[in-house]
C-alpha cells in the first residue's frame, strides 16, 4: 500500500502564523503538525509516501527530505492550485500505479492508530474505507448519513447536518477513485470534492465500507484548533529533563526539557509542558501547564499558560502579567515594561490579532 499525505493549501486561516510558512510546517509539541500524520503511516507499515505539495513546497521538502530520515520513501507531487482534494488525489495518480493507497490530510492529527485500518483494507476487496467520528460541529466537515447502518450519502459542510458522524481525513482508496474523480464537478465551493467522489462510488455500487474511529482526532484549520491539539498531543507526553534545571525551580508533573535549555531561578514549571532545544526560561517565572515552547526562545517573568511559543521568540515580562491560550509566531518579541506610562507599544504583522 501507497501513502499520500495532501499538504497543498495556503491555511488562509492560519495567518499570519502561514505567512511566512505552510501550516502543515506549524510545530506542535516540537513536530510539523504534518509529521505525526506521516509517523502514523510508516508505523503501520506504510513507506512508500507521496507528499502533494503547493504553497511554499520548497519548505516542506527541505524539512522531510527524501524520507530517508524517516525511514520510509518520500516523493513529492505539486498541485499548482488548491482545487480541492479529489483534485490533489488526481495529480498523485501517476506517483499511485495502480496501488491500494492511503490519503491522510497533513493538517489532521489523529491520537489513535492506523495498523488496524490498513490492515483491514489490504485484506479487503473494498474500493473505499472511509473514517468516521463524532463530532460537536457537524457543520464544519464532510458528514455521513446512514440507513440500515450503511452510509447512503455523503454532504460536504452541511448546514443541515444528518448525524453528528463527520469524515475524518483519513481514506483508503483502490483504482476506481479515479474513475470517480473523472465525473465530479467543482462543488458550492468551487472545489473538487473527495466527499463527492465516494459518493459517486456509492451511487455507481462499488464497495464503500466505513471504520469509527478510536482515540481522539483534530483537524486544525483554526487557530483554536492549533491549542487544542496540543492538548491532546500533551496529554501523551512523557517527561524528560535533558536540558539544565536550577536548584531553586520546581519541576512539577510531566515535563519535557530539550537538550541545551535551560530552567533559570525562582522558575515553576507545571506540567504537562513541552519546551524544546536551547530555550532559557526565567529567572521569576510561571509555566503554566498545557504549554508548548519551541527551541531558541528566551521566556524572563511572568505566566504563561496554555499556550503555543514558537522558535526564536522572546518574551519579557516586568511585574505581574499572565498569557493564556495564545500562539505567539515565530521571531516574535513580547516585553512588558514595568512603566506604562507610554500605554501599550505595538508591532503587528499583517492579519495578527491581539486580545487585550
Ligand atoms: O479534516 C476533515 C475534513 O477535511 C473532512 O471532514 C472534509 O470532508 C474534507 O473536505 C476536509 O475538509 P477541509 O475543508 O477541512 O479541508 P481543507 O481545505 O482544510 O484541506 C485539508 C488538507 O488538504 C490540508 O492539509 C490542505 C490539503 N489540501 C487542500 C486542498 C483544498 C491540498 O493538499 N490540496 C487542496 O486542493
Amino acid at each position: 500500500m501507497k501513502g499520500l499525505i495532501l499538504a497543498a493549501g495556503e491555511g488562509r486561516r492560519l495567518r499570519p502564523l502561514t505567512n511566512t510558512g505552510p501550516k502543515h510546517l506549524i510545530p506542535i509539541a516540537g513536530k510539523p503538525m504534518m509529521q505525526y500524520g506521516l509517523e502514523h503511516l510508516i508505523n503501520a507499515g506504510v513507506r512508500d509516501i507521496g507528499i502533494v505539495v503547493g504553497y511554499m513546497k520548497e519548505k516542506i521538502m527541505n524539512y522531510f527530505g527524501d524520507g530517508s530520515n524517516f525511514g520510509a520513501r518520500f516523493s513529492y507531487i505539486y498541485q499548482d492550485r488548491p482545487l480541492g482534494l479529489a483534485h490533489a488525489v488526481n495529480v498523485a495518480r501517476e506517483y499511485i500505479d495502480g496501488e491500494p493507497f492511503a490519503v491522510y490530510l497533513g493538517d489532521n492529527i489523529f491520537g489513535g492508530n492506523l495498523v488496524k485500518y490498513v490492515k483491514e483494507f489490504e485484506q479487503s476487496d473494498y474500493d473505499a474505507l472511509i473514517t468516521l467520528t463524532k463530532v460537536k460541529d457537524p457543520s464544519r466537515f464532510g458528514v455521513a448519513e446512514f440507513k440500515n447502518g450503511k452510509v447512503v450519502r455523503l454532504v460536504e459542510k452541511p448546514k443541515m447536518p444528518p448525524s453528528e458522524y463527520a469524515l475524518v481525513g483519513i481514506y483508503f482508496f483502490r483504482e476506481s477513485i479515479f474513475e470517480a474523480i473523472k465525473h465530479l464537478k467543482p462543488s458550492w465551493r468551487g472545489e473538487y470534492e473527495i466527499t463527492d467522489a465516494i459518493q459517486w462510488l456509492i451511487d455507481h455500487g462499488y464497495n464503500v465500507h466505513y471504520e469509527i474511529i478510536e482515540g481522539w482526532w483534530k483537524d486544525t484549520g483554526k487557530p483554536e484548533d492549533l491549542l487544542e491539539a496540543l492538548y491532546f498531543v500533551l496529554d501523551n507526553l512523557k517527561g524528560d529533563i535533558r536540558g539544565y534545571v536550577a536548584e531553586t525551580s520546581k519541576i512539577i508533573g510531566r515535563v519535557f526539557i530539550g537538550e541545551g535549555s535551560k530552567v533559570m531561578d525562582n522558575v515553576t514549571i507545571k506540567g504537562p509542558v513541552y519546551i524544546g532545544k536551547n530555550s532559557v526560561i526565567g529567572p521569576n517565572t510561571y509555566i503554566g501547564s498545557y504549554t508548548s515552547i519551541e527551541d531558541n526562545v528566551k521566556i524572563e517573568g511572568g505566566e504563561i499558560s496554555s499556550s503555543i511559543i514558537l522558535s526564536n521568540c522572546q518574551i519579557s515580562i516586568k511585574g505581574m502579567y499572565r498569557i493564556i491560550d495564545s500562539i505567539i509566531g515565530q521571531n516574535s518579541k513580547l516585553i512588558k515594561k514595568n512603566n506604562d506610562r507610554f500605554g501599550t507599544v505595538l508591532v503587528l504583522g499583517e492579519s495578527s490579532q491581539v486580545v487585550f
